[in-house]
């Protein structure tokens, strides 16, 4: 991962959760349009990505991938116009193997021509995804993605223009019991030594359930299932490198309100991507209000890019919090269970001293109070509060106090 070409984790609008391949040019023009009316390119999400099935079923003569023209009738340059002079930029999206998850034409073999176009395109993002990957003589699946992975990488580097490098493949070894484990040979360690050297970004889960196709209780799972998988690895970010939980879906009426929240607030607090997938006109002032959340945002965007570790785990209750650049510490809490409850967080839990007084400001309210010892929350179903907690102010000393009063009288 390279900390100059991103030195926060990314934030933006990707097409596929919300509408997989049912993507065309109106839909990119459109969001854009939105994004600039509705403050959410002034709130930071900065960032355009072209998701799978933009491409036609074959190469030209050349090599050349082809866009579909029925789909991008004014080509990708001029799309890539369009978004910039609005303020975006734009990112595209490939695989590394023979066929993409949708079955268009992979990278493998293309890396040079493929990389070479998109910089011509006007792309300065990546996302690269690991389907039809196959063993090859000499080597296996993991050395396959190792190989290919690393190509890109090379090819990359050498571009004149620096490209953000969204990496697919670790999700593909996900899944495994040993998953967090370095204390054995785990395929996941392995892959994790060099992904982090590679790119800036690396997908680790499944997909977030895709709009539309699940029962209604998967999407909270889906989210909650990512969550797992995310609070293992936060020992391998850093500034450049981010792990990617996927997107942040905010439109879907099978998550309550409460829910979409706690995925903003979790995701915020890990540090995640912040790439929306959803339909942005239709987005309700409640969804706007929250993903501009300023305060919550600058915890996703904190210099330090740390992520939010577990501490706890008691019953329903999560509890994460990290470091930020200016001294000040972040508490979230969230409430796994199916009811409203009430919660005591000991906040030497989360590294902070029992006598001292702290004031936290609630991230939702805008609301500070004091707080010692320990912190008092009650929550909804499935809702998250998020804290930032700020040292006590320097006291002057009683005896100081004395003394300069002493010397005026
Ligand atoms: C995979 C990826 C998704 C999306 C689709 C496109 O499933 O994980 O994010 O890119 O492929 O086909
Ligand atoms: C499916 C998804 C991919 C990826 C893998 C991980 O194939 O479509 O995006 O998440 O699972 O195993």
């Amino acid at each position: 991962g390279n900390p100059a070409i991103l030195p926060t984790p990314p934030m933006g609008f990707n097409n596929w959760a919300r509408f997989m391949c049912n993507l065309n040019e109106t839909l990119f023009t459109t969001t854009a349009d939105a994004m600039k009316a509705n403050g959410l390119l002034a709130a930071g999400y900065n960032r355009l990505n072209l998701d799978d099935c933009w491409m036609q079923y074959s190469r030209a003569a050349n090599g050349s991938l082809q866009t579909n023209t029925t789909l991008f009738p004014h080509g990708l340059p001029w799309l890539a116009d369009y978004v910039k002079s609005r303020g975006f930029k734009f990112g595209v999206y490939q695989d590394s193997g023979n066929l993409t998850c949708g079955g268009y034409p992979g990278s493998k073999g293309y890396e040079e021509t493929d990389a070479r176009d998109f910089e011509k395109m006007g792309f300065d993002y990546l996302k690269l995804d690991g389907c039809n990957v196959a063993e090859e003589q000499g080597r296996n699946l993991e050395q396959e993605y190792k190989y290919l992975y690393g190509k890109w990488h090379d090819v990359l580097t050498n571009s004149s223009s620096p490209m953000i490098f969204s990496q697919s493949a670790p999700a593909y070894f996900s899944g495994g019991p040993d998953f967090s484990n370095q204390t054995n040979n785990s395929d996941w360690y392995r892959v994790m030594d060099w992904v982090p050297k590679y790119g800036e970004l690396a997908r680790h889960s499944q997909d977030v359930a895709v709009y539309g196709l699940y029962n209604v209780s998967q999407y909270w799972e889906s989210i909650m299932t990512n969550y797992g998988y995310e609070v293992l690895l936060a020992r391998y970010q850093e500034p450049g490198f981010y792990n990617d939980p996927d997107f942040i879906i905010s439109d879907w009426p099978w998550l309550t309100l409460d829910e979409k929240k706690s995925h903003f607030a979790l995701w915020a607090s890990f540090s995640a991507p912040l790439i929306i997938s959803a339909y942005i006109p239709d987005l309700t002032s409640k969804e706007l209000a929250y993903l501009t959340n300023k305060d919550i945002i600058a915890i996703d965007q904190d210099p330090l890019a740390l992520q939010a570790t577990l501490v706890s785990q008691d019953g329903t209750w999560d509890v994460l919090t990290k470091n930020l650049a200016n001294g000040d510490r972040l508490l979230t809490v969230l409430n796994r269970g199916n009811h409203s409850a009430v919660t005591n967080v000991d906040l030497r839990r989360v590294g902070l001293r029992q006598g001292d007084t702290y004031q936290a400001k609630d991230l939702w309210t805008g609301n500070t109070k004091s707080i010692k010892n320990s912190i008092n929350i009650k929550l909804p179903s499935h809702a998250t509060a998020i804290y930032r907690v700020a040292e006590p102010s320097w006291i002057i000393p009683t005896g100081m106090i004395f003394n300069t009063a002493s010397k005026r009288c």
